[in-house]
């Protein structure tokens, strides 16, 4: 089935960032509104840092707006580390966010990257499965999937040439990057593609050349993981800032935020 691709172009990072913001509550208030509870996966990394915060911050609209009280929150990935780790995803997003918004500690679903990774991915499998009250083989469908892209094309925890890549029995999954001698925690393709809004946030020149090649360049997904996510929707959106998106086709199309809008087709 082709993936429409929307691209949304902001001049900076910052107005990236409010972008993102305004998706994750816009998104939780219709995911309440339709069905009483959002629940988001988001990712780590430097990029989102900023997004949190606008989305914490009393003088933006988003931290009295957003329905914290039936939003469930999960992580895409997670390095194996403890979570006051510098490294821990969930260190930043705690620092960034959970500190500031009234979101309930049994509606944070953190991944455990203090255990064993094969452990911590077998018990946040359970915690999603409970969470979601999934039966059988049933797999759960977030509300919105927040991912980020490395200069490598990999996302999630998917990283090129890893066994996590071909994983689609389970929803998490522990994965070994050989790349960077670590072990992570990761959601697997086919959860991520599950997602009913997916939306990478990408930012900055480095990013320029892998995501071209990404969008436009040969199916390669054990090279470029980023092109494993296909959703079931038929959609995926891509909030960039004009660094990122440099060598990407021209959008045509500007609203009045000064974002421009581009689309691509994914056979
Ligand atoms: C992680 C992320 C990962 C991230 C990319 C981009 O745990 O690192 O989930 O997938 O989104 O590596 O990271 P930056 O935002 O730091 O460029």
């Amino acid at each position: 089935m082709p993936t429409t691709v929307t691209y949304f172009v902001s001049p900076t990072s910052e107005a990236v960032a409010q972008a993102a913001a305004a998706l994750f509550s816009t998104e939780a208030i219709a995911a309440v509104k339709a069905r009483g509870v959002a629940r988001i996966a988001i990712s780590g990394g430097s990029t989102p840092k900023r997004m949190f915060s606008i989305l914490a911050d009393p003088n933006e609209a988003y931290a009295a707006g957003t329905p914290w009280e039936n939003l469930e929150l999960f992580w895409v990935d997670e390095r194996c580390v403890p979570p006051t780790d510098a490294e821990s995803n969930y260190k930043m997003t705690k620092e960034a966010l959970l500190d500031h918004v009234p979101l309930s500690a049994a509606r944070i679903h953190r991944m455990e990257g203090e255990l064993d990774p094969h452990e911590a991915a077998a018990r946040y499998e359970s915690e999603i499965r409970n969470t979601f009250r999934l039966e059988g083989a049933e797999t759960p469908t977030f509300d919105l999937v927040l991912l980020g892209m490395g200069d490598d094309g990999h996302t999630a925890s998917l990283f090129p040439h890893t066994d996590a890549l071909n994983e689609t029995s389970l929803i998490v999954t522990p994965n070994h990057v050989p790349q960077k001698d670590t072990w992570r925690i990761t959601l697997t393709k086919p959860v991520i593609n599950q997602g009913r809004e997916v939306a990478f946030l990408i930012e900055g020149a480095a990013k320029a050349e892998i995501l071209a090649k990404v969008l436009l360049g040969p199916y390669d997904p054990e090279t470029t993981p980023s092109q494993l996510i296909r959703p079931a929707s038929g959609k995926v959106s891509f909030l960039l800032d004009a660094a990122a998106a440099s060598k990407l086709p021209e959008p045509k199309v500007a609203d009045p935020s000064s974002v421009t809008i581009g689309t691509l087709e994914l056979s």
